[in-house]
């Protein structure tokens, strides 16, 4: 089977040609496993991350055919083109930095006391928002998040050029920091006043993007849109509530 891997050194990407040898003709391999013999065979200093094999822990993603997979869970086909997630910067190769995602609401809902009171229930769509892996692949294509870019137009987003540096930090949000939002907002342990810090953070963050948005999608199948954007709109005020 063979596949095109996209490397990616000091910024200069180059194409690499791998043809996967299947342990037999019932073989339907991952991406993941692809990147594994690749690596073995033909490229040993190709960069990549995994971790669980198990569509657990979310830093596998990479994009196949220009689309973010989790490259442990997603089959491989003749003929993809497996890359670097293009919403994020290149560190090496396949491996994308993650940091200024992950550490964007650090510091900026503290301060609320918490009650330790664990008889309180968490809602049913609190615990459906705790099965996010943290893959990133819901930044695809989101409109806040091409506000970080210099120039991009919504909904493309694909020129790494023009990628902010992580280390200072991403201005405008992404689905992945509503969904924590969303999520602190509807922990029972959270107080009144940290539920509203999060909808001005989230609104801080450029929540507006979403009202015309068709919607986000989830790698793991999260209902992004029902159970984080719709909510997140109304409470703001930005979107009447459903009525159907
Ligand atoms: S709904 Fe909002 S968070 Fe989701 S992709 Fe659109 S702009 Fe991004
Ligand atoms: S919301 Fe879904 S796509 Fe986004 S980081 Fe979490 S698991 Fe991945
Ligand atoms: S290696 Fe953990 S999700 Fe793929």
């Amino acid at each position: 089977m063979k596949v095109t891997i996209v490397t990616n050194r000091n910024g200069t990407e180059s194409t690499v040609e791998f043809d996967y040898r299947k342990r037999d003709d019932k073989e339907r391999p991952m991406v993941l496993d692809v990147l594994l013999q690749a690596q073995l065979d033909s490229i040993p200093d190709l960069a990549f991350r995994y971790g669980c094999r198990a569509r657990n822990c979310g830093v596998c993603t990479v994009d196949i055919n220009g689309k973010p997979r989790i490259a442990c869970r997603a089959r491989a086909r003749e003929g993809d083109r497996i890359s670097a997630v293009a919403t994020l910067p290149v560190a090496s190769d396949l491996v994308v930095r993650r940091d200024g995602i992950a550490r964007q609401l650090h510091g900026k809902l503290g301060g609320h006391p918490r009650h330790n009171d664990l008889n309180v229930e968490a809602p049913d769509d609190y615990h459906a928002l705790t099965a996010c892996i943290e893959c990133y692949a819901c930044l695809d294509k989101c409109p806040m998040h091409a506000r970080n870019f210099n120039g991009s137009v919504p909904g493309e987003v694909n020129d790494k050029t023009t990628l902010p540096d992580p280390a200072e930090g991403y201005r405008w949000g992404n689905p992945f920091s509503l969904l924590k939002l969303q999520r602190y907002r509807l922990d029972p342990l959270n107080t009144e006043s940290g539920h509203q810090a999060a909808i001005k953070l989230a609104e801080s963050l450029g929540l507006d993007a979403c009202v015309e948005c068709p919607g986000c999608k989830c790698g793991v199948g999260i209902d992004l849109k029902r159970k984080v954007i719709s909510p997140l709109l109304e409470t703001s005020g930005l979107k009447s509530p459903a009525t159907d």
